[in-house]
């Protein structure tokens, strides 16, 4: 797609009335000042913390932590990329986009994928008609229908026959697609002997899979009777991309953004679960979960349900990288059926409902796989029990929620048989590492569990965002070394940046250019009047200070740590330099902390 002009984004970024906007989603009410509040759509709570900075252009919500722009937040709740977006409010509020003249190379290849997906088009639409009419295709039009998939479910799934000569390509050729198309397209492939073109599918019952959009991406072929393999899929092409496709998500997304997403594994557990309203499952094509379909699920929703076999969840827990869910901030469960089953027989059999408790009964991954490691290993003697909590703990360790990780912390115990402590203890070992990125996660709540220092970071990030020329003349001494993590870093860097450049560091088209770690805390901090006070003067001077003692504090420390181990007799020189300096720093943080009490 070609890219559309950085002016016109600016421009209808200034335009677009984020109260207008947000109020078509949630009704807002005038909360002082410039802000509004509004019950927040993007979670389920019963008193308003979506609040409206409708002067600075940007919202955040308090009890979630989501925040941003008007892009943002259509994006967020229309499930769109930035591109759609922008469009989707240009259409909204009667404005005009203009294109940078795409590169020749990036015309080249948005046609050659518009070419592909309509030749997967029209390839569909060829082998559904012969599945619906053609005599050949009476086997294929019997398996389905013993399959309890008769022709309104195959009308519905645009299920196809792929005929077993070379029609296909002598279909796709007469509607003018060029032999390379085709081949790019993998619909048809050309013979190493001969180097004739033969269709890819031959004696198949197809099943496209569709983007998003609803354009079919590529295929899932299965084999009527023993032929091997019993599917063949389409291979990756510039269209199918198998790693960010979902079979279903056409059909599932606007239920799966009402709810939770289920995961199965094929494309017949997706067809029959839907046709028995589960309307929310969604199937890879054949190749692993990874991290990249999770991502694409976290755009219309928080929580995922693998429904799997007990034998396969097993192995998917055990084999794959799953701290996965953990960078995505998508929650995990799993439901696994008995073994031997897959979910399409379950709800033949057994009807909707037992799907559904399979799903209400879904245990959170973590949960699952600290069974799974458990399971496995002898618990008889204190060692082993102690090795037991040792693995689990490393489970544990891929649990990004503080407080849920100590709750499994106690379930856990009570499953190995030791005190609680224990497992509390091996697990303090384990995060003895410092504050993880979560901290920065959640409202204001969470203010008062923070540790002091990064509570003074925060606040000295919130006057240099809002308060940039009132905080100017503390600003001075401060530098990145101030802020303890990488997401506080940047928001420090942007404040700065900002007035370097003249222009309000808290803003709309700010909140664009930060990376999305850092996006929540920004709106955190800047949205609303950012805790205005009358003693303006008086508490950039408590939060400044505090600010330069905390960074103190860890040079002395460290000049302390380095002064044990330099020897003061063979190295005397260095150890009265290493002294001099750590009893300068201890009067500069003394003369600080007597200019705070003084103060008030
Ligand atoms: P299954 O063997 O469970 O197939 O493989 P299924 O979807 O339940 O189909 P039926 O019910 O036997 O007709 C699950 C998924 O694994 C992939 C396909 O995506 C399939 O839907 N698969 C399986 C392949 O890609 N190739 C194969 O040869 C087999
Ligand atoms: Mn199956």
């Amino acid at each position: 797609m070609a890219k559309i002009r950085e002016e016109d984004i600016d421009d209808l970024r200034e335009r677009a009335d984020l109260v207008e906007v947000v109020s078509a989603y949630t009704p807002l009410k005038r909360s002082g000042g410039n802000t509004s509040k509004g019950l927040c759509p993007f979670h389920s709570e019963k008193t308003p913390s979506f609040t409206v900075d409708a002067a600075k252009g940007l919202w955040h919500c308090f009890g979630c932590g989501e925040g941003g722009n008007v892009y943002h937040f259509i994006q967020k709740v229309e499930s769109l990329t930035f591109p759609e977006a922008v469009e989707w409010l240009a259409r909204r509020f009667g404005v005009d986009l203009r294109y940078e003249e795409s590169r020749p190379g990036e015309q080249r290849t948005a046609g050659i994928k518009a070419r592909l997906l309509e030749a997967n088009g029209e390839a569909a639409r060829f082998w559904h008609d012969l599945l619906m009419s053609s005599p050949q295709a009476e086997p294929a039009r019997a398996y389905l229908e013993a399959r309890g998939f008769g022709s309104e479910v195959a009308e519905r799934w645009q299920l196809g026959w792929a005929p077993g000569g070379n029609e296909t390509c002598r279909h796709l050729l007469g509607r003018r697609f060029s032999v390379e198309e085709i081949v790019r397209a993998d619909l048809g492939r050309k013979s190493e002997r001969d180097g004739n073109l033969y269709d890819s599918f031959r004696g198949r019952i197809v099943f496209p899979t569709r983007t998003v959009q609803g354009d079919v991406a590529g295929f899932g072929g299965r084999a009527l009777g023993d032929v091997q393999p019993k599917y063949l899929n389409t291979a990756e092409t510039p269209v199918f991309a198998k790693s960010r496709l979902l079979f279903g998500l056409d059909r599932a997304k606007s239920a799966i953004a009402r709810g939770v997403a289920v995961v199965v594994e094929g494309y017949t557990d997706v067809i029959a679960l839907h046709e028995a309203g589960v309307i929310n499952a969604v199937a890879t094509n054949g190749v692993a979960l990874g991290g990249s379909h999770l991502e694409l699920l976290k755009k219309f929703t928080d929580r995922a349900v693998l429904m799997f076999d007990a034998d396969e969840a097993g192995r998917a827990a055990a084999d794959r990288g799953w701290g996965l869910d953990r960078s995505i901030g998508l929650e995990v469960l799993v439901a696994p059926l008995p073994a031997g089953r897959d979910p399409a027989e379950v709800v033949t059999e057994d009807g909707a409902e037992s799907i559904a408790k399979f799903i209400e009964a879904a245990q959170p991954l973590v949960e699952f796989k600290l069974e799974q490691t458990v399971a496995k290993l002898p618990l008889d003697t204190p060692e082993a029990r102690a090795r037991a909590v040792r693995e689990a703990v490393k489970v544990l360790g891929s649990q990004r929620d503080v407080i849920a990780r100590h709750e499994y912390a106690f379930k856990v115990a009570r499953r190995i048989g030791v005190d609680p402590e224990a497992v509390q203890r091996a697990l303090g070992d384990e995060e003895a590492g410092g504050l993880g990125p979560d901290e920065e996660a959640g409202g204001r709540a969470r203010d008062r569990r923070l540790p002091g220092n990064v509570k003074v970071e925060r606040e000295a990030l919130q006057l240099l965002l809002t308060k940039p020329r009132e905080s100017a003349p503390w600003a001075g001494d401060v530098s990145e070394r101030n802020f303890s993590s990488p997401v506080r870093r940047e928001l420090f860097r942007h404040a700065t940046g900002a007035r370097a450049d003249g222009a309000a560091p808290a803003s709309a088209a700010v909140a664009e250019r930060l990376s999305s770690e850092a996006l929540g805390l920004y709106t955190e901090l800047t949205v609303g009047d950012g805790g205005a006070s009358a003693d303006a003067q008086e508490r950039m001077s408590q939060v400044f200070t505090r600010l330069k003692v905390f960074l103190l504090e860890t040079e002395i420390k460290s000049r302390r740590n380095t002064l044990q181990e330099v020897n003061p007799v063979t190295d005397a020189s260095r150890h009265d330099a290493l002294f001099t300096e750590l009893v300068g720093l201890e009067a500069e943080r003394r003369d600080l902390l007597r200019g705070l009490q003084g103060g008030g």
